[in-house]
């Protein structure tokens, strides 16, 4: 009977901590309520500019990151090695200026240079090149295109185009990998 009675009043023991680690749970977690959303809000904000910061050098890195090339660009730089994307940007930023790529051929400072690659040197309709250029002969070929964009003037002692040129090999390889994708 004795052991019974135990039995009882331990049930009733455990019901009563049980209560009360509840009700005492529920006091202090309202308590520190705000407080956690705060910390969780802080938290939050430093994930946010954790990814942020990791973001940043990862763009950064893209261009020294050896870009694996699709099949499809393989074929077009297929004899270059350099990179169309790039070539792409530096153009813009540096001959763009001066030289249109429309297809019709339209000329500004410079000639169109739709199609350039393999063409034949100062054969632009409508644009007056200087007699440099026009005493080169044949067509451009990347290794002439290379030398020309490095240093005109090195190459054409008189030509028109007053640009001091491209020093970087790596961008000039870009540019003319660019130029290539330039035609029909
Ligand atoms: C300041 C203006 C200017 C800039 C910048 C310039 N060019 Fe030129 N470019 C010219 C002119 C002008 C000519 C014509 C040269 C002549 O007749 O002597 C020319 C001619 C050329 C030719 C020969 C075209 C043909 O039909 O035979 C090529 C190729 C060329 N430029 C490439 C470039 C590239 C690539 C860049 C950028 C890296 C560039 N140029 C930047 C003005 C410019």
């Amino acid at each position: 009977m004795d052991f019974f009675k135990n039995f009882i009043a331990s049930i009733i023991f455990t019901a009563a901590v049980l209560l009360f680690i509840n009700v005492a749970g529920n006091i202090l977690v309202g308590q520190t309520n705000t407080d956690s959303k705060e910390v969780n809000e802080v938290v939050e904000a430093k994930v946010q500019t954790e990814e942020i910061a990791e973001a940043k050098p990862e763009v950064k890195a893209q261009p020294e990151a050896p870009t694996p090339t699709p099949a499809a660009e393989q074929t077009i730089v297929a004899s270059s090695s350099g990179n169309i994307e790039m070539g792409a940007n530096t153009f813009r930023r540096k001959c763009m200026g001066c030289h249109p790529i429309s297809e019709d051929g339209q000329n500004r400072t410079g000639p169109s240079l739709f199609g350039v690659v393999g063409r034949t040197k100062a054969s632009i309709d409508g644009y007056r090149y200087s007699e440099g250029i026009k005493n080169l002969g044949g067509v451009w070929s990347e290794k002439e295109l290379n030398t020309f964009i490095a240093g005109p003037r090195a190459m054409v002692p008189n030509t028109k185009m007053t640009f001091s040129g491209v020093k970087k090999e790596d961008q000039r390889d870009d540019i003319i990998a660019y130029l290539k994708t330039l035609s029909k």
